[in-house]
């Protein structure tokens, strides 16, 4: 890693390379789409399955499931977090404390076992075009990756290759009354929000569990108000009285419910009726600061903070510079490395392998770089932008602070 260049120096990074990279890359299918119309290949006889898709898109980078043998833990974004957090990585006492203190965006992902009972095919693939926020607890969302239609039709199909019919639930207010009762006393608002209803409130856990498995499963409890759209009814009171039984490595707990029990929550979760959410606010933007913003600043508070994973430097991770950089998730490398200034002032590719400026204003006035941060707002409000990735990929907006400190910095001539 960049940062302890002296420690995890040349000799460290070979034998890591000689260990696992070598065998990721030789695994490793071409990023750059193989049935896109820019790679030309269109015609060709082979149309990529669902299975190959998944490893063209690298979801096995942050999801453990089914045909998804697990990628290295040095290429991993979750693997390697979790080490980092739970003092297992290799490295020198100060430096782990402090990693362990910047981390917090992916010490988790959900994995995918289980998916082909859990969740409906359409879903997965309307959610792969389009992914929204599931879980509060996360900080990281799903990142939009470039995927055609046909490609999250294919995906959704291999992960969900037959659904079981769907089931009706009772929606007597006598039951939803009941269903609602059971979700307050047992435990469940402890780790699930419920938006749209009235709030669920935390309750204790009426089965012990391990304070890790606790922490983790709070950040894993999807919003049930997703879940009427995502699941299949039919294992639905299955999975509320096994979890386990459906994905094996759920943190959600066995609690004990009868069948009838079980039938009344899974009633509310389906049936109750949801207020609806109040219209997606934008940030708004603030002025240009007088004062001197620099470099430093800048980076301290938005490259190295937020994007620089994504965007490094490709001598000190095996000729990795991460999916922004040398590419990844199925985008063609855009040669964008974020981890100095001169990196920063090189800029990156355009769509013809052109090196351009990140400074250079667009069809909108803005620069592609600012325009990339505010593409990220109006995403997370649902509205994509054309042609445009908003930044930082698969993580909240910055906040309105630091985009001004960025458009500040710009404004002044990005001094050093
Ligand atoms: C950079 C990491 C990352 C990559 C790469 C990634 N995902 Fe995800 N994915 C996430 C995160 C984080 C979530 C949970 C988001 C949330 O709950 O809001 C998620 C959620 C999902 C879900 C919903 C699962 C559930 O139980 O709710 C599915 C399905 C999914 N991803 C499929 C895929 C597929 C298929 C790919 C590859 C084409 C992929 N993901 C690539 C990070 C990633
Ligand atoms: C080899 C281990 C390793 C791998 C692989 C790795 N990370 Fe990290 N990540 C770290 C460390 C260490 C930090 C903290 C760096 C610091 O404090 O300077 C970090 C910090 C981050 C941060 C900023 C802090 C935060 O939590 O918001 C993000 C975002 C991030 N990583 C995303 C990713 C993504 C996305 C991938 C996969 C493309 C990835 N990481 C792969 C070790 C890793
Ligand atoms: C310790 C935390 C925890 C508790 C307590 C808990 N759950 Fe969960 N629940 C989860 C997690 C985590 C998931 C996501 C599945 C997974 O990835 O393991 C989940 C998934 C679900 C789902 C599927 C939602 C979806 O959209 O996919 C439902 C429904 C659900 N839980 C209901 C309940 C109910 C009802 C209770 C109380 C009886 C409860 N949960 C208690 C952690 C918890
Ligand atoms: C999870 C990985 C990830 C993170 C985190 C991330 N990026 Fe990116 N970034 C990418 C990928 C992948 C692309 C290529 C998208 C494409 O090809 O259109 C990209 C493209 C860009 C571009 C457009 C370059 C161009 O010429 O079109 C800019 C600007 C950018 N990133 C800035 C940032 C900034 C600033 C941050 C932090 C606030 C950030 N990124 C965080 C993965 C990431």
């Amino acid at each position: 890693m960049r940062e302890t260049p002296g420690r995890t120096g040349k000799r460290s990074r070979l034998r890591m390379l000689v260990a696992c990279g070598l065998a990721w890359l030789c695994s490793t299918p071409l990023s750059v789409a193989i049935d896109s119309p820019r790679s030309g290949l269109a015609q060709a006889a082979h149309i990529p399955t669902g299975r190959e898709l998944m490893l063209q898109f690298q979801c096995n980078r942050c999801h453990d499931g089914p045909y998804l043998t697990a990628a290295p833990s040095e290429k991993h974004c979750v693997t390697c977090h979790q080490q980092i957090l739970s003092g297992s990585f290799r490295i020198d006492g100060k430096t782990l404390i402090r990693w362990q203190g910047n981390i917090k965006s992916l010490p988790d992902v959900p994995s995918l076992h289980g998916i082909e009972r859990r969740l409906r095919s359409d879903w997965i693939a309307k959610y792969l075009q389009q992914p929204h926020d599931l879980r509060p607890g996360l900080i990281a969302l799903m990142p939009r990756l470039p995927l055609q239609e046909r490609h999250a039709l294919r995906i959704a199909a291999a992960l969900v290759s037959s659904e079981a019919p769907a089931v009706e639930f009772p929606r007597d207010a006598e039951t939803l009354r009941r269903g609602r009762a059971l979700l307050q006393t047992q435990g469940c608002g402890t780790c699930h929000r419920f938006t749209g209803v009235e709030p669920l409130s935390a309750s204790p856990l009426p089965v012990p569990i391990r304070p890790a498995a606790l922490a983790q499963g709070i950040r894993l409890a999807p919003d049930l108000r997703h879940t009427r759209e995502r699941v299949q009814t039919a294992y639905l009171v299955q999975w509320l009285r096994d979890p386990t039984s459906i994905k094996p490595d759920s943190t959600m707990p066995k609690i004990p419910l009868s069948q009838e029990q079980a039938t009344a929550i899974a009633a509310y979760v389906m049936m109750a009726p949801l207020a609806p959410l109040p219209p997606p606010v934008l940030p708004t933007r603030l002025p240009i600061l007088q004062r001197r913003v620099s470099f430093a600043e800048v980076n301290d508070q938005v490259f190295r903070r937020t994007c620089w994973h994504c965007h490094s430097t490709p001598e000190f991770a095996m000729g990795d510079g991460g999916p922004g950089n040398t590419g990844g998730f199925g985008f063609a490398g855009r040669g964008l490395n974020l981890a100095t200034y001169s990196d920063v002032l090189a800029g990156s590719l355009d769509d013809q392998g052109e090196r351009r400026s990140i400074f250079v204003p667009q069809a909108d006035g803005t620069s592609i770089l600012l325009r990339a941060l505010l593409a990220r707002q109006r995403e997370l409000a649902g509205q994509i932008t054309p042609g445009v990735y908003g930044m930082p990929l698969g993580l909240p907006a910055l906040t309105a602070e630091q985009i001004q400190l960025v458009e500040s910095w710009i404004a002044q001539g990005r001094p050093q």
